[in-house]
């Protein structure tokens, strides 16, 4: 390649750009769900903690960082792509990022780098993998649903680029119908430790994401013997033969149990992600309500707490806790007194930071959630809901709220 340090050009990238992941499906697992190009090539919130603070490559022209995961089993596949690359040892040129090198220290060594071999295994391991550990959760959608949302979605997104003033003469997308979306969708939820026969080294291909997504997130310490894991898949029943099912990753939990005096643990979520193909279409939602079912099921755990959560997350906990709350009866009915009459609002809709009321007052005749609030009886539902103090009582104050006028 030619280059030159005076051609206009700084032979700097931008490393969330550069980076394009994929999650890439067998041939006979692509409908007109999956075919769209929202899978392939999407982009990282963030980079610094492998390619540095300022999240730039330095070194070469037009960098693409193809990192592709197989879409259940995560097996990868990593090229590294330039128009024009600084010849190393040239000392006007100052260091050149390596770019490989410093991805290799956070994913598995055992990527592939050829194309063809990767795409064949794509096509072996959508038959023979299969999720890890148990199965604690299930939920299923209409292809149609997530058809419609995911045109949304991406309607949406044009709008964005449109008003950004990204040039292009965007055409709305509207609906194809097709076979596939008479169908029902799966959805399955996985529990794992380090225990479970495997999961050590597919832990090792999904954390990555962590670092990618969360920010501040880093690779939990694997000589903690303790970590439990929940992991959301995607199960679709195949094109040409049904009778075959195969698994696609969404996103995952990772929940580490704290002793909690006597005798209990208290379990706290410490990092959570939905990769953005699958983010704004509730699935967070679902593995968010999966965890607090399971926490709910063990009687040796005390309750459910969440270590540093973003801003996004803590939306999604109030509004998953509200809807739990208030749809139940016999909660609302206490809380309100007069048969839970403030119940049965529409949760999805609940601003629940800025908007101060429901639909109209109907503040309890005699509720004990006051004024005043009965403390002894808040305690005794927080106990029984497992639920953390701190929250439930933010959750108390949001129902109070909202059936002020
Ligand atoms: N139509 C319209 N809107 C919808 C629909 C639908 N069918 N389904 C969901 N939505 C909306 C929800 O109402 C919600 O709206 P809001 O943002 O205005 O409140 C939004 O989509 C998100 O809800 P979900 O779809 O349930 O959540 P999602 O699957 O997008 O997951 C999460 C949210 C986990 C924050 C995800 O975006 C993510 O992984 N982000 C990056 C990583 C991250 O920040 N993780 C949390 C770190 S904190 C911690 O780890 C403890």
């Amino acid at each position: 390649a030619t280059f030159s340090m005076t051609s206009g050009t700084d032979w700097t990238c931008d490393a969330n750009e550069a980076l394009r992941l994929s999650l890439v499906r067998a041939k006979d697992d692509k409908t007109s769900l999956t075919s769209r190009e929202a899978y392939e090539g999407f982009h990282p919130t963030f980079t610094y903690p492998i390619y540095g603070e300022d999240e730039k490559i330095y070194g070469y022209n037009d960098l693409v960082i193809d990192l592709k995961f197989a879409s259940g089993s995560l097996a990868t596949y990593l090229h590294v792509g330039y128009s024009s690359k600084l010849p190393i040892n040239t000392p006007s040129a100052g260091v050149i990022d390596d770019v490989e090198g410093k991805l290799r220290d956070f994913i598995p060594g055992d990527y592939s780098t050829s194309l063809p071999e990767f795409l064949e295994q794509v096509e072996s391991d959508a038959l023979s993998f299969r999720p890890y550990g148990e199965k604690i959760y299930s939920y299923s959608r209409p292809a149609s649903c997530l058809m419609r949302r995911r045109l949304e979605k991406e309607n949406e997104a044009l709008n964005t680029e449109k008003e950004n003033g990204n040039g292009r003469n965007v055409v709305g997308i509207t609906q194809v119908l097709s076979p596939e979306d008479e169908e029902t969708v799966e959805f399955e939820v996985y529990h794992s430790t380090w225990a479970t026969p495997g999961f050590r080294e597919y832990h090792r291909r999904m954390q990555l994401f962590i670092l990618l997504y969360i920010e501040g997130g880093s690779y939990i310490n694997e000589e903690e013997d303790v970590w439990e894991f929940v992991v959301l898949y995607e199960k679709r029943k195949r094109r040409h033969s049904p009778e075959i099912s195969t698994y696609h990753f969404i996103g995952y939990s990772t929940l580490y149990p704290f002793y909690c005096f006597p005798e209990k643990h208290r379990m706290r979520l410490s990092q959570f992600v939905i990769l953005p193909p699958y983010q704004q279409e509730g699935h967070g939602s679902a593995l968010y309500t999966s965890i607090y079912q399971y926490i709910l099921s063990k009687p040796m755990l005390a309750e459910l707490t969440v270590e540093d959560p973003a801003e996004a997350f803590e939306d999604l906990r109030d509004r998953n806790d509200l809807k739990m709350l208030l749809s139940n009866q016999e909660f609302m009915k206490e809380a309100f007194g007069d048969g839970g009459s403030n119940g049965g609002g529409k949760v999805a809709k609940v601003k629940t930071r800025t908007r101060p009321a429901g639909s109209g007052a109907k503040g309890g005749k005699g509720g004990k959630l006051g004024p005043p609030s009965d403390k002894a009886w808040m305690e005794k539902w927080r106990i029984g809901l497992k639920i953390a103090s701190r929250q439930f009582n933010r959750l108390m104050e949001m129902l109070i709220q909202r059936s002020l006028d």
